[in-house]
């Protein structure tokens, strides 16, 4: 089969196309022929793995000391079909057509990858794409858990910070299926497509900082990390919560300090999807409640390319990888 070999920790042109063994399923194991995966920015910070020495020696001990050679496919979430289920497989069958988190297995970027059956896999629904299934689980999966952990509540208010991205697409959308008016932040070039999938007030951070604005929020989801800490707590009614989706050694000791001295709660969560989490989703995306915002789609061979254009920060909503089988 034709798979996308991470060769190297490294800029996109470590992801070539090669030639591989078809896997086998293991007894507790689906074989799926992946119709869809994706390219997020979790993907391209792995794969360069130039994060804090926190997180990079870990995540090399589990990946490979000097080359990836423990994870050779790379690729966390995609839509499918299922060829074939290990004997102890119980809620799956050949012929089943479904969506999944890899997680930290990975795998995507190929034409066939294998998963337990106890990851994140639930039925695609028939009038939601391959290529829409495949964008759910990750960013769909973080925003739904953060907002639920807020308990975010009808009439409230809720700033969303890298409103644009993955994760921002659907925390706009489900924060407005729940009752809450919405400000969205991101690069002015986003924010037409940000009114268009729901946000009340838009804000271009590129021109101005949302936290120098006389409002206060109930709730800020912030996907970004980059703006001040204080601030951005400054910003929050005095009940309210920040979620931070992407916090750092310093904003996670500062963040328990403000949940322990004050009414504000700050809330950093390590997202495991469920399939009852993608069932809902799914659901939501087939009603037409919740859009997936597909930016741009790449055949499996331009891995690379996807990944570098994720890159490049113009990526609005999600990129696709599309896997043709002919
Ligand atoms: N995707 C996931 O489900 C997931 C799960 C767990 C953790 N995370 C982490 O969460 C972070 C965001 O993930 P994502 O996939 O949503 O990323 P993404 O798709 O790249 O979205 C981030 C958005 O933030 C915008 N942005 C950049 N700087 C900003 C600023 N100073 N103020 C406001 N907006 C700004 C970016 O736009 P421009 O670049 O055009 O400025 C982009 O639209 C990543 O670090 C990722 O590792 C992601």
């Amino acid at each position: 089969m034709k798979a996308i070999i991470w060769t190297n920790y490294g800029p996109p042109g470590v992801l070539q196309l090669q030639e591989v063994e078809k896997p086998t399923p293991k007894d507790n194991e689906l074989l799926i022929k992946t119709h869809a995966a994706t390219a997020f920015a979790g993907d391209c910070e792995f794969r360069r793995l130039d994060l804090s020495i926190f997180l990079r020696i870990p995540l090399r001990l589990y990946s490979g000391i000097f080359k990836p050679t423990r994870i050779p496919i790379l690729g966390q979430e995609l839509a499918g079909e299922v060829v074939a289920a290990g004997k102890n497989v119980t809620q799956f069958k050949a012929g089943d057509q479904i969506f999944a988190s890899a997680g930290f297995s990975f795998g995507a970027y190929a034409e066939f990858v294998c998963l337990p059956e106890s990851n994140a896999i639930a039925l695609r629904p028939e009038s939601v794409s391959y290529e829409e299934a495949a964008a759910i689980p990750t960013g769909g999966c973080e925003a739904l858990t953060y907002l639920r952990q807020g308990k975010i509540q009808k009439g409230e208010t809720i700033l969303v910070n890298g409103a644009g991205g993955s994760i921002g697409t659907f925390v706009v959308q489900l924060a407005k299926h729940f009752g809450a008016h919405v400000t969205a932040v991101d690069h002015g070039d986003k924010l037409d497509m940000l009114r268009s999938i729901g946000a009340d007030d838009v804000i271009d951070y590129t021109q101005e900082d949302f936290a120098d604005r006389a409002e206060k929020y109930d709730l800020i989801f912030d996907s970004v990390g980059k703006n001040s800490f204080s601030r951005c707590v400054s910003a929050l009614k005095p009940t309210g919560r920040y979620l931070l989706a992407s916090p750092n050694p310093t904003t996670r000791f500062l963040g328990g300090r403000v949940s322990r001295r004050t009414d504000k709660k700050v809330i950093i969560l390590a997202v495991e999807p469920t399939q009852q989490d993608l069932t809902y989703l799914a659901q939501l995306v087939a009603d037409g409640t919740l859009k997936v915002v597909i930016d741009k789609r790449y055949p499996l061979e331009k891995t690379a390319d996807a990944h570098a254009y994720v890159e490049t920060g113009q990526k609005k909503g999600h990129v696709v990888i599309s896997i043709p089988h002919v």
